[in-house]
């Protein structure tokens, strides 16, 4: 922890910027498996709240590791790591008065619970449900058959674990419901999260 650090406050509060925009800041945080619909999703959670008027942004695992966190590999220490600098991104954006939606695996109750904390009543946690095997048929990157070689190690649900979220605020079952239900679901479970009227 640095020292010698004083917060500094503005004169805009995020108050203001949300009833300037006229919706609440929340961040949609998305778990799941390599290759269970996680960016799907979030492209088309954000193009249906984007069409709507809402103002949102992507924050995306493979993206974000090809930039920001390039420094970081796939140890457990390094996806402590990986979340924790998202979740402060994150938080930055709520105060911008935006919708982020998050797109990493995240796949320890641990590192989910460093999420929540950072981001307190802001953090709304999707699963984005579907069976490894599902996931290792489709292989839309070609990771698991990679992954099964012993080309990639630690890799999540085969040589790394990923622990099912046990109450997440949504569940979405992307195996049985098409891409219309998934978004439709979602939008049921967030829109009064992000009334300014609340
Ligand atoms: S997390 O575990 O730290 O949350 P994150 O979502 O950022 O993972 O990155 C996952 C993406 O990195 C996958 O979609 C996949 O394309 C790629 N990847 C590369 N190596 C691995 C690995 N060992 N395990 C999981 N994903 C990997």
């Amino acid at each position: 922890m640095g020292t010698n650090l004083y917060k500094q406050d503005y004169k805009i509060s995020r108050k203001e910027r949300e009833q300037q925009i006229g919706h609440k800041s929340k961040v949609l945080w998305f778990i799941g498996l390599s290759g269970s619909g996680k960016s799907t999703l979030c492209d088309a959670v954000e193009s249906f709240l984007f069409q709507k008027g809402f103002q949102t942004y992507i924050l995306d695992g493979d993206n974000i590791r090809m930039g920001i966190n390039k420094d970081l590999d796939f140890s457990s220490a390094s996806r402590s790591e990986n979340i924790r600098r998202i979740s402060e991104i994150a938080k930055l954006f709520t105060d911008s008065g935006k919708i982020i939606l998050t797109a990493f695996i995240t796949p320890l109750e641990k590192d989910r619970a460093v999420a929540k904390e950072i981001l307190g009543d802001d953090y709304i946690e999707i699963f984005v449900n579907c069976p490894l095997e599902v996931c290792e048929q489709r292989d839309v990157k070609g990771l698991y058959a990679k992954a099964r070689k012993g080309e990639i190690p630690n890799f999540t649900g085969i040589s790394s674990p990923f622990e099912e979220p046990k109450h997440p605020d949504i569940d979405v079952k992307t195996h049985q419901l098409s891409i219309e239900e998934c978004v439709q679901l979602v939008w049921e479970n967030i829109q009064d999260k992000l009334s300014i009227k609340q």
